[in-house]
């Protein structure tokens, strides 16, 4: 079972949107036994909250139900419950890697979008202060990033 966790800063735009495609596609080729994922956020403002209004709208309208996830924090505890840390930009990546100090911890994160485009440390725009097409751009892009996930673990 490879765990793998998804961070933003707030947890209800981003990485949710990556946690919701995740779930879609282990229930599509059916992977629960082999994938299990989860989403935090580096900061704490929108705990226990759903995903942004924008962001389940877009989500929904692309065929991905997001109404059930909720927002938590990024704990310490989790460089430890997960194999993967896959952050959505630098500012999460700098966030996270300076939580610990463990070597085999800072093995564990990388940028979402080097699984669809190698070493290139791209990142997955914030949308929040933006308009729809911010978010139609995210989904896009988290959705293709998924999908070379899912043909990882299929093989
Ligand atoms: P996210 O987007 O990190 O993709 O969830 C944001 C959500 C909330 C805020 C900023 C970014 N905020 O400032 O509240």
């Amino acid at each position: 079972m490879q765990k793998i966790l998804f961070v933003c800063l707030g947890n209800i735009c981003r990485s949710p949107v990556a946690e919701g495609i995740m779930l879609h596609l282990i229930e599509q080729h059916k992977l629960h036994g082999k994938l299990h994922v989860d989403s935090a956020g580096t900061a704490g403002y929108h705990i226990n909250e759903a995903p942004d209004q924008r962001t389940l709208h877009n989500a929904k309208k692309n065929g991905v139900d997001l109404s059930k996830l909720r927002a938590r924090k990024f704990e310490n505890k989790d460089f430890d419950s997960f194999d993967k840390i896959y952050v959505m930009d630098e500012s999460n990546f700098v966030n996270v890697t300076r939580m610990t100090k463990d070597k085999n911890h800072h093995g564990k994160i990388d940028y979402l979008l080097n699984v669809s485009h190698t070493g290139q440390n791209l990142p997955v725009p914030d949308p929040y202060y933006g308009g729809e097409q911010g978010f139609e751009d995210v989904f896009h892009l988290v959705y293709k990033a998924c999908e070379k996930l899912i043909e990882f673990h299929i093989k």
